[in-house]
């Protein structure tokens, strides 16, 4: 009590002086203040970006130009320095040019949120995988997802973002599946595009990754990948070439591995030739981390600028440029790139603004994210939704399926509000290699949609003892997953820690059995035809037991589509095992040996010899049946797809209708493929334009849908450009690449 009278003293006190102090200013005559200075040329935000960039530069000396061109460590790991302490201390950091107000750029990992928070005692939002992001097909969705990684980042203090990742799945078994788009490069540039439009609408550079045809984590560092110019512009290098072209990120990633010799990052042909030059690309290329080889050879390939440390792109450089090996005006180009992003973003005019974010809205953006990306692969004898007025008991079973969910690893690891949840509770940071389960409890997410149930949990450590409790329930829901993480390829497809055998035998147990998978990659399923149900809900982000708890219970319509082929067997890959770096070491990203950095990162070649045929195009040209095809997922209700024309023009026209024959409400993606003519010599089918329609029961949606010509044209090597092969063409639509139901032929010439 005391002391709440002297709180209430002091407080009076201090409004009483503050109040005497304002009064006084007004009665005291003020010294005259000092003359306002002058704005910089370059703050005429009705100039240009490459006008306002010029204009700085010629303010520029050379020991600021060339501390434009690189980092200065990975600030959340270092210690603190005067060049690292105005930074965010997110993993990447360039000084700017104080001297003229230009700010540092401050950069954060961001995949599916941002990074390191909880080091820093931060919050942010996990949204579901890129990979279910990818599997909505919702380019709304992508938006906002990226809105939302944007604007947590500018709240924390971050104005780059390192996301984008769009690297096709080539190797499902590919650590970073989780964290990528899926394997066409239409959906996956179409996606990944409009995301970076939304983090860079929050004023925060955007970036895409990892240029190009880092498909692998085993020897990631250094292999060679050796691909046709025609098979990589038409499939991975599509996929950026729409990411760039569409969502105009001011940052694009190279990758760390080589491609046809050349380190990705000093590899002319992919920085300038073919980003720089073809593409148009007006921003800055930021190497890997520690991804930069060289000095005149990467600058004179095109790259920008050198993270994260200062090898080749700081001393080095300045003695390049002195003694004329490299010239100022490459340099200046190179600078030019940084500034102008840093303008036409807005990153200047807007400086940032720390602010406190609305954990609240994070949570509804990732929910209705996930609910849009679970795909719903089998629903045998329509056991889902689940009716809670009929279930007396449910067994839920899994690995920590009381308290949470898997998520993905690596650079792209989110910290959760209060740490891993199954981890003694702490500061909320994460560890590198460690399984990190979001606080998202599907136990508790079932038991609040089922309240008059009785739900018992095991956590399937013990098959026998989990075919037990589902025995007599009247439905069992498995929770399996599969971890992934940058830095290490799956050992296989199969789910790990003997969790075939637990639904085998649970479902063995109850024909109820539903399996939930979280996972980033496809999985085999030995079991497939035991379980009534199988959903995929990936790695779901924040709030992803609501969203799997409101698709089980039927409240959400399940409408995602699968952007990943499931194959049936590892046999049925392109590549049936993943090409090891000599001599084989585990499934481990770096040289095998630490002799072997000493040698030079000696290459070792992944020979793509499959080409263009990445995915559903593989399966389809080797008439190699799937477990689950491209673009294929289920729904409570049912559609049907009538009256396909196409009429020839520039813009090839595609109009259908899709009707909702069923009696709830949904969202159905139509996709529409195209068969080139055979003198294309192309796989069957690609995908060039799909639509998610929103339909009530009964309702019927005529769509139009304008193909991009480039989506019809095959790259000739010969003419080192697009063209279209004169000759009949099919297209093709339904709901999934093997079901097509309306078929319809023109000639374009
Ligand atoms: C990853 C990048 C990441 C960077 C910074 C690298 O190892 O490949 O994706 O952005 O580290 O953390």
């Amino acid at each position: 009590m005391e002391v709440l009278v002297k709180c209430k003293v002091l407080v009076s006190l201090a409004l009483y002086l503050g109040a005497a102090i304002l009064g006084a200013g007004a009665l005291v005559a003020q010294p005259a203040a000092p003359p306002a200075k002058p704005v910089p040329a370059w703050m005429n935000a009705s100039l240009s970006p490459d006008q306002r960039a010029d204009l700085v530069l010629k303010e520029m000396t050379l020991d600021e130009k060339i501390a434009m061109l690189h980092g200065v460590g990975m600030p959340t790991y270092d210690k603190l320095t005067i060049e690292n302490a105005a930074s965010n201390r997110g993993v990447g950091y360039c000084v700017g040019v104080p001297r003229l107000g230009i700010p540092g750029i401050d950069m954060s990992d961001a995949a599916y949120g941002v990074r390191s928070s909880g080091e820093n005692g931060r919050y942010s939002t996990a949204l579901p995988s890129g990979v279910a992001a990818a599997s909505s097909w919702d380019t709304e969705a992508a938006y906002e997802y990226g809105r939302l990684i944007g604007t947590e980042l500018r709240a924390q203090g971050f104005n780059m973002a390192l996301g984008g990742g769009v690297n096709l799945t080539r190797e499902p078994r590919n650590g970073r599946t989780f964290e990528y788009m899926g394997e066409d490069p239409v959906l996956a540039g179409t996606l990944i595009a409009r995301l970076i439009e939304g983090v860079q609408s929050a004023h925060v550079i955007g970036d895409i990754k990892h240029y190009a045809l880092n498909d692998q984590e085993s020897g990631r560092l250094y292999y060679d990948a050796q691909i046709s110019k025609r098979a990589a512009r038409e499939s991975d290098l599509l996929a950026f070439e729409i990411g760039v072209t569409r969502g105009n990120p001011a940052a694009v990633m190279c990758s760390y591995n080589r491609v046809n010799g050349d380190f990705a990052c000093q590899n002319r042909w992919l920085l300038t030739d073919v980003l720089k030059k073809d593409w148009k690309f007006p921003g800055f290329v930021v190497s890997d981390w520690g991804g930069t080889h060289s000095t005149e050879k990467a600058s004179f390939a095109g790259l920008d600028h050198e993270e994260h440390s200062r090898v080749f792109y700081e001393k080095k450089y300045k003695e390049a440029v002195e003694a004329g090996r490299i010239p100022s005006s490459e340099m200046d180009e190179h600078v030019h790139r940084i500034l102008r992003a840093m303008f036409a973003v807005g990153i200047i005019d807007n400086p940032r603004q720390r602010f406190v974010v609305d954990p609240f809205a994070g949570l509804d953006v990732a929910r209705r994210i996930e609910e849009s990306s679970i795909v719903l692969l089998k629903n045998d004898r329509f056991v889902l939704p689940l009716d809670s007025a009929r279930l007396k008991t449910i067994a839920v079973i899994g690995a920590h399926a009381d308290v949470g969910m898997i998520s993905g690893g690596g650079s792209a690891q989110v910290d959760p509000v209060g740490g891993n949840a199954i981890a003694p509770p702490g500061q909320g940071a994460t560890r590198w290699g460690q399984e990190v389960w979001f606080p998202t409890s599907p136990l508790k997410a079932i038991q609040a949609r089922a309240p008059g149930a009785t739900v018992k949990y095991d956590s399937g450590s013990d098959p026998a003892a989990a075919a037990a409790i589902a025995k007599g329930a009247d439905a069992a829901i498995v929770f399996a997953y599969q971890w992934e993480s940058e830095g290490k390829d799956l050992a296989s497809l199969s789910l790990a820690h003997n969790q075939d055998d637990l639904i085998a035998k649970v479902a063995a147990a109850n024909p109820r059995t539903i399996v939930v998978l979280e996972t980033g990659s496809p999985v085999t399923m030995p079991w497939v035809d035991a379980p009534a149900a199988i959903v995929e809900a990936w790695y779901a982000g924040s709030d992803g037991a609501n969203a799997v708890g409101n698709v089980l219970f039927g409240s959400v319509n399940p409408s995602g589509k699968l952007p990943n082929t499931f194959p049936r067997s590892e046999a049925d890959l392109p590549h049936p095992t993943i090409t090891m770096p000599p001599p084989a070491s585990q499934h481990f990203s770096g040289p095998a040996s630490p002799d072997q950095w000493a040698k030079g990162l000696p290459p070792f070649q992944v020979t793509y010899d499959e080409g263009v045929k990445v995915g559903y195009k593989w399966y389809d040209a080797e008439k190699k049946p799937v477990l689950f095809p491209f673009g294929y997922g289920l729904s409570y209700t049912s559609y049907s797809y009538s009256g396909l024309s196409v009429t020839p023009a520039n813009k090839v026209k595609v109009t259908f209708a899709v009707t909702n024959t069923g009696a709830r409400a949904g969202a159905e993606v139509a996709e529409v493929y195209a068969a080139l003519p055979a003198s294309a010599q192309e796989p069957p089918k690609r995908l060039v334009g799909w639509s998610k329609v929103k339909l009530e029961p009964g309702e019927k949606r005529t769509v139009t849908l304008e193909i991009e010509p480039k989506y019809l044209s095959i790259f000739d090597e010969a003419k080192d450009a697009w063209t279209l092969v004169p000759g009949e063409y099919t297209f093709l639509v339904g709901g999934s690449s093997q079901d097509l139901p309306l078929k319809a032929t023109v000639n374009l010439r």
